[in-house]
């Protein structure tokens, strides 16, 4: 006989853990967009961090001009169904779940991540909840991952990276391969995303993989149009 408390461990309950994704002012805010858009898709809870910053991206790169509502602003651009299981959190709000460890989830993706977080993060830095969310991530040892977008490095952002690769994250630059032969920016901003979701076990075919054959999901051409 199974009671309460053996629910709390069973399976289903991990399968439900949330997601932390924070999107940040560096160029490439499509690929959090567009792993929000993946994570909705199949129901994958999120709670959602955007910086100030990615929202002026978001308005440079994508025309998503984005209010006081960036949850509505979101849901409409992305065209998701109402009641879309993402949480956003105001990145003011130390009480957040997503500021302490005992609020389990399934890790936390910085995508794409600015070198101003990078650099905050990998120092242990606090100065928004982005910043606590990653330092709960890798003090309780959950996959943290970040896509870094600048070009080229400097010493100190190679440094910064190096530290939070030894303090065990995920360490990743946003750039896509081509072996899989990409037609369109859509394919390649799917390669990427598909290599992120990888790291936490996302059984996706958002890319063709080599030496095996999967089958890519369409994308809504309205967060991209193709060339
Ligand atoms: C259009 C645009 C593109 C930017 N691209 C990058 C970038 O690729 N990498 C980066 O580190 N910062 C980039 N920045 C600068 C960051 O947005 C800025 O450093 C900001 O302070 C980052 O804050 P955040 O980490 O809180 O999002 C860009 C800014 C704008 C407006």
């Amino acid at each position: 006989m199974s009671s309460a408390s053996d629910k709390s461990n069973s399976p289903e309950r991990t399968v439900e853990l949330p997601f932390v994704l924070a999107i940040t002012g560096a160029s490439g805010s499509i690929y959090g967009l567009r792993l929000l858009q993946y994570f909705m898709e199949i129901g994958q809870p999120v709670d959602l961090l955007v910086s100030r910053a990615a929202l002026q991206v978001m308005k440079e790169e994508n025309d998503l001009i984005i209010g006081d509502d960036i949850a509505g602003g979101l849901t409409r651009y992305l065209e998701l169904p109402e009641g879309a299981p993402f949480k956003l959190h105001k990145l003011t709000d130390y009480g957040a779940s997503v500021a302490s460890g005992s609020y389990r989830t399934k890790g936390m993706a910085i995508v794409p991540c600015s070198l101003g977080t990078l650099g905050a993060v990998a120092h242990g830095l606090t100065e928004n909840l982005i910043h606590r969310a990653a330092a709960v991530c890798l003090k309780e040892k959950r996959t943290l991952m970040i896509l870094v977008r600048e070009m080229p490095f400097g010493h100190i952002q190679l440094k910064n990276m190096l530290a939070l690769s030894e303090a065990g994250a995920v360490v990743a630059a946003a750039c896509p391969g081509y072996y899989h032969r990409p037609q369109s920016i859509s394919d390649q901003v799917d390669f990427v995303v598909g290599r992120v979701l990888d790291q936490y076990g996302f059984d996706n075919s958002l890319f063709k993989r080599w030496k095996e054959d999967s089958r890519p999901l369409p994308m809504p051409s309205r967060i991209l149009q193709d060339h």
